[in-house]
């Protein structure tokens, strides 16, 4: 198992103020900050980052959303970092994720979830080159 991981801060948790309060979550979890960025998609990028998406229905909107306003991008290390992480943040969909878990606590509908999180070691690391270079990554 890899042991880093890709997170952003999507941007209604950045709109509303919430990116402070989702990192320290994020570090009281045992998550070490690598890399850390702040970023504005433009719509090109979004539809790059989800290009695994593009087939489906929402892949749109989900473009639109998120080069929308700013996203807070982060890459993380900790043992087991993607399974992990998953878990750490609830479901995908709000309502459906465990209380406590920053999607519950900050996410407002299944498209508007607060933050992401990589799904697999090999994506993990696309993703992280996606926003960083191997420099900027601090152990
Ligand atoms: P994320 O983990 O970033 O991966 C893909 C994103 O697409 C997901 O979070 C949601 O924001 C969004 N998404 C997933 N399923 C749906 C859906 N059925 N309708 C709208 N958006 C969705």
């Amino acid at each position: 198992m890899g042991n880093r991981t890709y997170t952003m801060i999507k941007p209604e948790a950045v709109a509303a103020g919430n990116s402070g309060k989702i990192i320290a979550r994020i570090e009281d979890g045992g998550y070490k900050i690598l890399a850390m960025r702040k970023v504005q998609l433009s719509k090109a990028d979004a539809e790059a980052f989800y290009a695994v998406h593009k087939e489906r229905p929402f892949y749109g909107e989900l473009t639109d959303y998120m080069s929308g306003g700013p996203i807070v991008a982060i890459a993380l290390e900790k043992d087991n970092a993607v399974p992990d992480f998953r878990q750490f943040i609830g479901a995908t969909n709000p309502q459906e994720a465990e209380e406590g878990t920053i999607r519950k606590d900050f996410g407002t509908s299944l498209q508007e979830n607060a933050i992401h999180a990589s799904d697999s070691d090999e994506n993990a690391e696309i993703e992280i080159k996606f926003f960083f270079s191997v420099r900027d990554l601090v152990g």
